[in-house]
């Protein structure tokens, strides 16, 4: 089970004052718990089992089982929402290193290299692909599509439409409506969830599934961790974590660093940092989310946030990977020998623990994530944790989590670039 350790916050925030905002806060926690804040209509993900419950489950397993048979590259097309969550969980467990099926992304991306960099990659492949997207008229997943359905007809003449899948909408235009005329395979973009609340529905569950997750069991760390935080009065550390966030904002801290040190967790990482940017960012007064690699970054960002500024403060994510491997001894004096032997899965929990010190000691506020290990349940649990959070962060801020008006203008913007108007 996860767990928040808040011990290295007392220079700037004692408990005592998160328990007495908590408690002065009861009714709006409660409203929060109970599902009633925000726009109703986009509540899907607020209980795991609404889209995600056993015939859900049997027929995306079903499904994937299938590609996962059949194909050798697996095209996954999406952005924002769309694909993070899978991406998140496919990297985190390592299933993007299989051979087969390997994966492909695409429509994440304008970038016309990119592009023809993903297409060359599946000649001569049996090619798969899901095409997310919950409204069919973002550009990016749109070029993709097409450019995908172009290259797979080259090659399969019009048996191509049985090996895509989409996952989408129903209405004119979008892609339930196109699946059906076109003969792909279809599965449903739930209109009550967003994007970035999609992890525990066909879009996340599908591409997770065909790479080889188990998602009964990525599906059953959610659902622990909604029974528990919606069991707790008081919200558990969802709403903790967002008190806390939001008494250090008020407090200056208005820079929050999540620091993860498995590199295999670089999505998670980009997954969370929208989901609290896309659901919070609104009013002027949210925390910016940011993002490092320790302790790669240590090397580079990380003196700044030792010394460059009073308004940082840091998440750490101290999910661990295990591998057994152990430092070998060295022929020469090389200086390391007194790692001899020293098992290199402890080497990650040392650094967490030398750089919390030194943010501790400078003065900046570290908030720490544990878990035992890094596999589906603790995706799951970390992923519904986090939503649940920043459902309760918009509740304090004040703002309407479920929509991302200020993405449209940039939107836009590049419509009438493109048209030339
Ligand atoms: O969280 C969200 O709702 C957004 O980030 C969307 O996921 C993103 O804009 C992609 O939208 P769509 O699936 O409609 O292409």
């Amino acid at each position: 089970m996860i767990t928040l350790d808040e011990s290295l916050l007392d220079k700037n925030l004692k408990a005592g004052a998160i328990d007495e905002f908590i408690t002065a806060r009861r009714e709006l926690i409660a409203g929060v718990l109970a599902g009633q804040y925000g726009m109703g209509d986009a509540l899907g993900w607020f209980s795991v089992a609404e889209n995600a419950g056993a015939a859900v489950l049997d027929n995306i397993s079903d499904l994937a089982a299938k590609v996962r048979e059949e194909a050798g590259v697996f095209v996954l097309a999406g952005v924002g929402g769309s694909n993070r969550a899978a991406q998140s969980v496919i990297e985190g467990l390592g299933y993007n290193l299989a051979e087969k099926p390997r994966i492909v992304y695409m429509g994440n991306t304008l970038s016309a290299r990119a592009m023809q960099d993903a297409l060359d990659s599946l000649e001569g492949k049996s090619i798969y692909a899901n095409i997310i997207a919950k409204n069919f008229a973002t550009l990016e997943p749109g070029i993709a599509f097409r450019l995908i359905r172009t290259q797979m007809r080259k090659v399969y003449g019009d048996s191509f439409a049985g090996r895509i899948t989409v996952t989408g909408s129903f209405g004119g235009g979008q892609l339930a409506e196109t699946a059906e005329e076109r003969g792909f395979n279809f599965l449903e973009f739930p209109a009550a969830a967003g994007g970035r609340f999609s992890a525990f529905t066909a879009v996340g569950l599908f591409p997770m599934a065909v790479m080889g997750a188990d998602i009964r069991r990525f599906v059953a760390g959610a659902a622990a961790c909604e029974k528990r935080l919606k069991a707790d009065p008081s919200g558990g550390i969802a709403a903790r974590y967002a008190v806390i966030r939001y008494l250090l904002r008020r407090k200056g801290f208005t820079v929050e660093n999540l620091a993860y040190f498995e590199p295999r967790l670089r999505m998670l990482g980009h997954w969370w940092l929208q989901l609290h940017g896309e659901t919070e960012g609104k009013n002027g007064d949210a925390v910016l989310p940011v993002l490092t690699c320790f302790s790669e970054d240590l090397h580079a960002i990380g003196q700044y946030i030792q010394e460059g500024g009073r308004f940082l403060f840091a998440s750490f994510l101290n999910f661990f990977d295990k591998t057994g491997m152990a430092v070998p001894p060295s022929g020469f004096d090389d200086g390391f020998s007194f790692l001899d032997g020293r098992s290199c899965d402890s080497l990650n929990p040392a650094v967490s623990k030398a750089a919390a010190e030194a943010y501790y000691q400078a003065g900046i506020p570290v908030l720490r994530f544990n878990a035992g290990g890094i596999d589906e349940e603790t995706l799951g649990e970390f992923m519904y944790l986090q939503m649940m959070s920043a459902y309760f962060s918009a509740a304090l801020l004040g703002v309407e989590p479920f929509d991302q008006n200020g993405v449209e203008q940039y939107k836009r913007n590049l419509q009438a670039e493109l048209r030339g108007v």
